[in-house]
C-alpha cells in the first residue's frame, strides 16, 4: 500500500482500514457524520494543515499515531464491491448456529452454595436444547483467584474449585455433543493470573526464562510509560523487591503475556491444542486484539488517552503483529482442529474487521464488535435513553458493507454489561415489547445471534441499592476512583448505571436465590422464553433467515423494514423502533404474517416487529 505521508489528504487517509476506523471512532465520539469528511472541504485537506488547525483540540501526537498505524499495515483491503465479492456467503455450521453465553459463576448451581458450577451447566443442557441453542460459550471456567472471575488464570489445565472438578468438565463436553450441541471455551491469553506459575517463576527469578513471558522493566523511580489500566490508575505494579514494574493492561492481579515471545505463543498454542484434542469446539478470545504491543512500549499520545480515557491504547489496540500471531494459532492450533474461533476485539470497527474475519485471510471466523452497545459519545456509565435508530443505523452500515467473505456476531448483552433493554427504556411498561423487539431482529438480521443467559427470560438491570451488593473488581476500583471527585451517593449513582454486575446476578431459576434481598430476584417472563424458542425454530427451519441476502426497504426515523431473501423463501420484517403506535408501512398483500402476536393490523403498537413470509404459488 502507498505511504500515505503529511501531505496525503484526509479522505485518503480515511479510504484505508485504520484510519476509517479510528477516525469514524472520533467521529463518534464528537457525534459527527461521516459526510463531514467525504462530502465536504474538509476531506480533501492536507494532513499538514488539519495538524495546524487541531492543533489545540488533538495535538499533533494524534495524526502522527494514525500515520504510524496506517503505513504499519501493509496488506490491501480486499475489493469490496458487490461484483468482486461471492454471491453468496460460505456455509459453515457456526453461521447457521445460535451460540448461548454462560457465565458459570452466575448460571446454575447445582449444590446451593449460592455458586454457579458445571454440574448445574450440565443438568440444564436439556433446557438449552429445548431453547433451540446449537452452542455453549462458557466464560471462564479455569483455575483462578478469581480477582476478576476467572479472567485471571492461575492454570489454563486445571477447573475452578467453586466450579467441580475436571471430571465434571469431561461430562459436560461429553452431553453437550450427545445432545447434538457444541461448547466454545473462552481464552483468556492477552494476560495471565500474578499467581500463574509462570509469573511467579519470573518474580522470583530474574534469570529464569519466565521472566521475559511478561513485561518487566527495571524501576528508575517511575512507572515506566504512562499507561493506564482498563480497571483504573496506571497499568504498572511495582514489585520493590525486584526492583522492577510489570505491565497489566486489566486488574493489579491480570500481568500482560509478552506474545513478541515465540515461547509464550507455543505454550499458550500448545494449551490451546490440549483443549482442542479433549474435544472442545472453539474459542471466545479475550482483548485478542491487545496481545501485540509496539516495541518499547511507548508512552501514549496525551490527546489520545484523554479522548479515549485510556493512556496508550494506540500502541496495542491494533499492534504490528496481531495478524502474524492470529495466523500462527489459525494454522497451529484452529485449523488442524477445525474449530470455530470468535475474537473479543474492543476499538476494532468495521474495516478493520475486515482484515481479522475476511474468508481468504486465515485469522478468525467472527469478532465482536462493541460499537453498537452505547451511542455516540456515550459510555456505559453514562445514564441516558438509547435510541433504537442508531442501532439500525450501525446494522445496516455493517450489512451493507461487510461483505459475503466475512460474517457477523449479533448480540446486545453479555457479562461485561447492563442489559440492553434497560438502557432503551426507562419505563417497565416496555420492558416486555423491547425485548420481543430486540429478538425479532437479533434472529431475523443476517449473522450468528449470541444470546446472553437471562436475555431469553426477559431479565433487566437490577436496583442495586450500595455499593456492597456489587462485586466487580471493576466497579469497585472505579467507584474508589469517582470518590475523589463525587459524594459517594452520586458516585454509586455513576456505577449502579454501567456496573457489569448486572449481567451477573444468579439466575432467578436457582434454589439459591432465595438468599438473595428480594430487589435482585427477577421473574422469568415466559413470553419472551416461548418467542426465542419460536424464532430460533423459525431461524433454523428457513435458511433465507441465515444466508439471504438483507434489504432496507424503509429507514424512516423510528422505522426498520427489511427484507430477507433466498431466492426460494422471502421475509420482510418490520419494527416500530419507538414508543409511539405508529401505522404499518409494509403492506403485506402476498404475505402472510409469522409469529406476529399482536396482529396484522395497520397500527403498529410500540416497539412492535412483524414478521412476514411471501406467499408461495400453490
Ligand atoms: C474482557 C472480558 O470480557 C472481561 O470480563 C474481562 O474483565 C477483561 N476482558 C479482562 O480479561
Amino acid at each position: 500500500m502507498k505511504e500515505l505521508t503529511q501531505s496525503s489528504t484526509l479522505k485518503e487517509l480515511y479510504s484505508t482500514p485504520i484510519g476509517h476506523d479510528t477516525i469514524g471512532r472520533v467521529l463518534l465520539q464528537l457525534n459527527l457524520s461521516e459526510k463531514w469528511i467525504t462530502g465536504s472541504f474538509i476531506g480533501n485537506l492536507k494532513l499538514k494543515t488539519l495538524m495546524k488547525l487541531t492543533k489545540k483540540s488533538l495535538g499533533e501526537g494524534f495524526w502522527n499515531a494514525l500515520l504510524h498505524l496506517i503505513n504499519q499495515e501493509k496488506d490491501l483491503p480486499l475489493d469490496r464491491t458487490p461484483e468482486a465479492m461471492p454471491k453468496e456467503p460460505k456455509k459453515a455450521w457456526w453461521k447457521e448456529a445460535v451460540i448461548y453465553q454462560i457465565y458459570p459463576r452466575s448460571f446454575a448451581d447445582s449444590n446451593g452454595d449460592g455458586i454457579g458450577d458445571l454440574k448445574g451447566i450440565t443438568e440444564k443442557l436439556d433446557y438449552l436444547k429445548e431453547l433451540g441453542v446449537n452452542a455453549i460459550w462458557l466464560s471462564p471456567v479455569y483455575d483462578s483467584p478469581n480477582d476478576d472471575n476467572g479472567y485471571d488464570i492461575r492454570d489454563y489445565r486445571k477447573i475452578m474449585t467453586e466450579f467441580g472438578t475436571m471430571e465434571d468438565f469431561d461430562e459436560l463436553l461429553k452431553k453437550t455433543h450427545e445432545k447434538g450441541m457444541r461448547l466454545i471455551m473462552d481464552l483468556v491469553v492477552n494476560h495471565t493470573s500474578d499467581e500463574h506459575e509462570w509469573f511467579q517463576k519470573a518474580l522470583q527469578d530474574p534469570d529464569s526464562k519466565y521472566r521475559d513471558y511478561y513485561f518487566f522493566r527495571e524501576d528508575t523511580g517511575k512507572e515506566p510509560n504512562n499507561w493506564v489500566s482498563f480497571f483504573g490508575g496506571t497499568a504498572w505494579n511495582r514489585y520493590p523487591e525486584q526492583n522492577a514494574w510489570a505491565l497489566h493492561l486489566f486488574s493489579k492481579k491480570q500481568m500482560d503475556l509478552n506474545w513478541d515471545n515465540p515461547n509464550v505463543r507455543d505454550d499458550v498454542i500448545d494449551m490451546i491444542n490440549w483443549w482442542l484434542d479433549k474435544g472442545v469446539d472453539g474459542f471466545r478470545m479475550d482483548v485478542i486484539n491487545y496481545i501485540s504491543k509496539e516495541a518499547g512500549l511507548p508512552n501514549g499520545d496525551e490527546a489520545i488517552g484523554s479522548m479515549m480515557m485510556f493512556y496508550g491504547i494506540e500502541h496495542y489496540y491494533y499492534g504490528p503483529h496481531l495478524h502474524e500471531y492470529l495466523k500462527e494459532i489459525q494454522d497451529k492450533a484452529f485449523r488442524p482442529h477445525g474449530a470455530f474461533s470468535v475474537g473479543e476485539t474492543p476499538g476494532v470497527g468495521r474495516e478493520m474487521a475486515k482484515l481479522i474475519t475476511g474468508e481468504e485471510r486465515g485469522e478468525l471466523d467472527m469478532i465482536f464488535s462493541f460499537d453498537q452497545l452505547d451511542m455516540p459519545g456515550r459510555i456505559r456509565f453514562d445514564y441516558y435513553e438509547y435510541d433504537l435508530n442508531y442501532y439500525r443505523d450501525y446494522i445496516i452500515d455493517w450489512m451493507e458493507h461487510y461483505g459475503n467473505n466475512c460474517w457477523m456476531s449479533l448480540f446486545y448483552n453479555n457479562h461485561d454489561n447492563p442489559r440492553m433493554v434497560s438502557k432503551v427504556t426507562k419505563d417497565p411498561a416496555f420492558n416486555v415489547p423491547v425485548e420481543k423487539l430486540l429478538a425479532v431482529m437479533q434472529f431475523t438480521l443476517k449473522g450468528t445471534p449470541f444470546v446472553y443467559q437471562g436475555d431469553e427470560m426477559g431479565l433487566t438491570n437490577y436496583d442495586f441499592h450500595s455499593i456492597e451488593e456489587l462485586s466487580d473488581v471493576e466497579s469497585k476500583n472505579r467507584y474508589r476512583e469517582l470518590l475523589k471527585m463525587h459524594a459517594p451517593e452520586e458516585a454509586f449513582r455513576i456505577i449502579r448505571t454501567g456496573t457489569r454486575d448486572h449481567s451477573r446476578v444468579l439466575l432467578p431459576w436457582n434454589e439459591s436465590v432465595k438468599n438473595l434481598p428480594d430487589h435482585l430476584i427477577q421473574q422469568p417472563d415466559e413470553s419472551i422464553t416461548e418467542l426465542y424458542k419460536d424464532l430460533i425454530r423459525l431461524r433454523r427451519e428457513h435458511p433465507a433467515l441465515i444466508y439471504g441476502t438483507f434489504k432496507v426497504l424503509s429507514r424512516k426515523k423510528n422505522r426498520f423494514v427489511y427484507e430477507r431473501s433466498d431466492g426460494s423463501e422471502n421475509f420482510v420484517i418490520e419494527c416500530n423502533l419507538s414508543k409511539d403506535a405508529r401505522p404499518a408501512l409494509f403492506r403485506p398483500d402476498g404475505y402472510e404474517p409469522v409469529l406476529n402476536p399482536q396482529g396484522t393490523g395497520p397500527v403498529l403498537t410500540p416497539y412492535e416487529a412483524r414478521i412476514y413470509r411471501k406467499k408461495t404459488e400453490a
